[in-house]
Order: C-alpha cells, then structure tokens, then sequence
C-alpha cells in the first residue's frame, strides 16, 4: 500500500481503528476521521507508533452534521491531492429518537446519509486516483430490516434496533446502486459484514442493553478480527477490480432479497440526493 492514502471515518476506536492500523502497517498513508480532536490526535499517535509510519493524518467531523461531512470531504481535497480507498465505517444504535442540527433522525444520517454524502462530495477524486475503492461498513442486521417509505426516519413509529437495522440495509442498496453508476469508471464499491465484535458498539443504549452485552461479549470477536475483510477489501490484489458485492470473512454473501431491487436503490438515492440537498 506504498504511496496509497486511505481516508477512515469513525477511526477513533473499533474497527475502524484496527482498519487504520492494518493499512497504516502495509505502508498506505492514512487519514483518519474523529470527532474529538483529543482523542482523534491521540489515537493518531498510538497508530503511528504501532506501526512504525509516520504518514498518519487526521480531520474532525461530527458525521452528523452534513455541514462537517462536506468541511471534512473539502479539508481533505485540500491537503491530499489523490485518494486510493474510502472506508465509510463511523456509525453506531443509539437509544430513542433524536434529530439532527440538519433535523434528521440521527441514525438514518450518521449512519446512511454520511456515507452518502461524503462518497459523493470525494467521487470526482476518486475517479481520479483510479484505480480507487470504497468500502461499505454494513451490517448482517440489514436482514432484520423492512422497508418502510412511510417511516424511514422512524417518524410513524420508532424502535432502535429496527433503526439501526434499516440504515445497514441502506448501506447495501447504496453500495449496489454506487456501483452501477460507477461502471467503466475504474472505481469500486463493496459492503461488508465484519461480524458481531466486541467494540464501543452499543455501549450508549440503556443499562438493560449493557448487561445482556456483558454476557455476550466473551462470544463477540476482536475489533482486529472485524477489520480483516475491510483491510481485505481495501489492499489485497485478489479483490482488486470487483464490485458491487456483500462480503463477510473475505467471502461474497447474498444479502436480502429488496437489496437486489433496483427501483427501490434508485428511490432510496433520490430522497438521500434531496435530504443533502444534491438533488
Ligand atoms: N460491532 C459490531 O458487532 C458490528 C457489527 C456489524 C456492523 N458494524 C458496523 O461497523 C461500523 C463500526 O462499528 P464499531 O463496532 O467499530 O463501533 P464503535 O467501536 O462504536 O466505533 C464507532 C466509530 O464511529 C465514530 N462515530 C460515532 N458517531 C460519530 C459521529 N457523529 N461523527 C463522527 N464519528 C462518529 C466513533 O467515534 P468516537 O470515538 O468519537 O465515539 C467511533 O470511532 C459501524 O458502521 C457498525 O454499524 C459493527
């Protein structure tokens, strides 16, 4: 990964941390998303150390907010003039309905409209750097998900999980519609599943959550074990050129059965063109 630079969202701890590491390891140079500046130059730091390269960067963002996903995508032009692999990662459940500064329910924008946003504000450098990759952080929660038109913020009726379920399944039909739209282009776009790790994920739903997880966590893999099909997909020659796929443990899977709709991908595309503003 001599000479390639690798931009991370939520790399501050997770998976995306050890993504960080693994690729800073083979040499890339990194750029790493946070949205504490503290923890992010820290974190940088350890990264540096753990790895022994020096070329590892950082920008701050609450993806949150549309306004930082475009600051963070405009710094990053800015400082860097080419871009190898995206891996959108940051994302996370979150207890109870909340809204964003852009009024948004949280979870549909951190975790969806992020994604979205941030590929489309880097696509155009992207393809200048072919040949360039992005990479999906999904989840196996998408086949837990139904897809409701009505309530895709959860405005009728509103349940975590089933929240958190719907944006992974998102991140799916946006990967394959991405990669549609991208054919010829020289740039690709797989989702993974990295498995049920033990992480900072969950840990800000309610006590109840807390201590079903502390039982199941001894089951859960590593952050590294999670990070190896991202790393897989973002640096090894065997995934070099494919596209549009649903990996996990390194091996294509099938997702749900409305991923493959491709309708439905190009409405999901148009209200996330007009909830940025892009349309
Ligand atoms: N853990 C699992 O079992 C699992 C399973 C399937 C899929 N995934 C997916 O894997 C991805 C990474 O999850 P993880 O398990 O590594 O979770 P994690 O340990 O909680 O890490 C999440 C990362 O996202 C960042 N983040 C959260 N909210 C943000 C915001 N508003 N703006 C910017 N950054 C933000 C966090 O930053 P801070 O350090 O500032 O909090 C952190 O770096 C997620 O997309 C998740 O859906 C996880």
């Amino acid at each position: 990964m001599n000479g390639k630079i690798c931009l991370i969202t939520g790399a501050t701890g997770g998976i995306g941390k050890e993504t960080a590491l693994g690729l800073a390891q083979q040499g890339a140079t990194v750029v790493i998303v946070g949205r504490d500046e503290a923890k992010t130059t820290s974190v940088v730091e350890e990264i540096k150390r753990a790895s022994n390269n020096p070329g590892i960067h950082y920008l701050i963002g609450d993806l949150s907010s549309q306004q930082d996903v475009r600051a963070v995508a405009r710094q990053f032009k800015e400082r860097f003039t080419r871009l190898d692999v995206l891996v959108n990662n940051a994302g996370g459940v979150f207890s109870g309905r909340r809204t964003t500064v852009d009024g948004i329910e949280y979870t549909f924008a951190l975790n969806h409209l992020a994604y979205f946003l941030l590929t489309n504000e880097l696509i155009d450098l992207l393809k200048q750097s072919t040949p360039s990759r992005i990479i999906n952080l999904s989840s196996e929660a998408q086949r837990g998900a139904r897809l409701n038109w009505n309530n895709l913020q959860g405005e009728k009726h509103y349940n975590s999980f089933g929240q958190y379920c719907f944006t992974k399944l998102a991140n799916i039909m946006f990967t394959y519609e991405l990669d549609r739209r991208l054919r010829g282009s020289n740039v690709t776009v797989n989702a993974v599943h990295p498995g049920v790790v033990s992480s900072g994920f969950g840990t800000t739903l309610g006590r109840r959550m807390q201590i079903l997880y502390s039982y199941i966590r001894p089951f859960m893999r590593s952050s590294k074990k999670g990070a190896e099909t991202v790393i897989f997909l973002a640096s090894s020659r065997e995934t070099a050129g494919i596209s549009g796929k649903y990996y996990f443990d390194k091996r294509q899977i099938r997702s749900q059965q409305v991923t493959y709709d491709e309708s439905a991908a190009k409405k999901l595309w148009r209200i996330s063109e007009q909830l940025v503003g892009q349309e």
